[in-house]
């Protein structure tokens, strides 16, 4: 059993649903008073990593923001970290794998929980990402292409889920972000369920689930945690085929109706990709 993560037995066989289903499944964690997700720590780290690892905007957004462009803040990073309490800020610290500790966070983290949703040893691709964020900030409507554990670190949020109307809307967008298109959604979360996370609390939001995300009342600290399988590398394949047929006045079903359909198109991207890399490299 991991440290980090109380995966009891119940939480396992939830989480194994979790894989297959695509439902989120609430768990809950030890990182609470980690040396290296207090406010400080987090501050330093942010100065250490490259400029591009780190992205902020101001908090009060509005609940759909479709052209993923959000206004800044105009404050020295660090200044910016330390003053979340009050400044109204949203902040977050990428690819915070890049520090080797932080690296050996996420490993402790994700051990187990990936092979439970993802099957052993078909997890890849391990992320982690922390979201500082001032009271009452709030991450607009969107879809994330891969698997997400978020864990409440400090103050609360309300993660709020939804529930697509059926494959094909799913598919839909799913097809617009593999296309490169942006994360955030043009509607608000449909059928929501809100997930009230308190520090000690976390969620596994699957891949391409739409979700937002409201502060609570005081800086909110959490972590969240991604990883890809190779499941999800197909699907993703697929997404881009029926891109390709779509274009070509087809109307291709969406991944998961037709197993057979899906195999040969997710062979033939993946021929496609195997073919383009052969050129890159001549
Ligand atoms: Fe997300």
């Amino acid at each position: 059993m991991s440290d980090l993560l109380h995966l009891d037995e119940q939480s396992v066989r939830a989480l194994r649903t979790a894989g297959e289903t695509g439902e989120p499944q609430e768990v809950t964690h030890a990182l609470r008073s980690h040396d290296l997700l207090t406010l400080e720590a987090l501050a330093d780290l942010a100065v250490s990593l490259p400029a591009d690892s780190i992205e902020h905007n101001v908090g009060a957004l509005p609940d759909v923001v479709a052209d993923g462009r959000a206004p800044t803040l105009d404050l020295e990073l660090r200044e910016m970290i330390l003053g979340l309490e009050t400044n109204g800020a949203w902040c977050v610290v990428k690819n915070v794998e890049q520090d080797p500790r932080y690296s050996a966070l996420l490993d402790s983290c994700l051990d187990e929980i990936e092979d439970l949703v993802s099957g052993p040893g078909r997890a890849y691709h391990r992320e982690g990402f922390v979201f500082l964020s001032a009271p009452g900030s709030m991450t607009p409507s969107h879809i994330d292409p891969e698997h997400n554990v978020l864990l409440q670190v400090q103050g609360t949020k309300t993660m709020v889920t939804g529930r697509w109307a059926s494959p094909e809307a799913r598919a839909d967008e799913a097809e617009r972000l593999v296309g490169g298109g942006h994360r955030n959604l043009d509607h608000d979360v449909q059928e929501p369920v809100e997930h009230h996370l308190q520090p000690g609390d976390g969620i596994y939001v699957p891949p391409y689930t739409q979700h937002k995300v409201v502060n609570g009342p005081a800086l909110s600290i959490s972590l969240s945690v991604t990883w890809r399988s190779r499941a999800l590398a197909d699907e993703a394949r697929v997404l881009r085929a029926n891109s390709y047929l779509r274009r070509a006045g087809l109307t291709p079903t969406a991944p998961g109706t037709r197993p057979g359909a899906d195999r040969a198109k997710a062979t033939a991207i993946s021929a496609a990709e195997r073919a383009k890399a052969a050129v890159r490299r001549r």
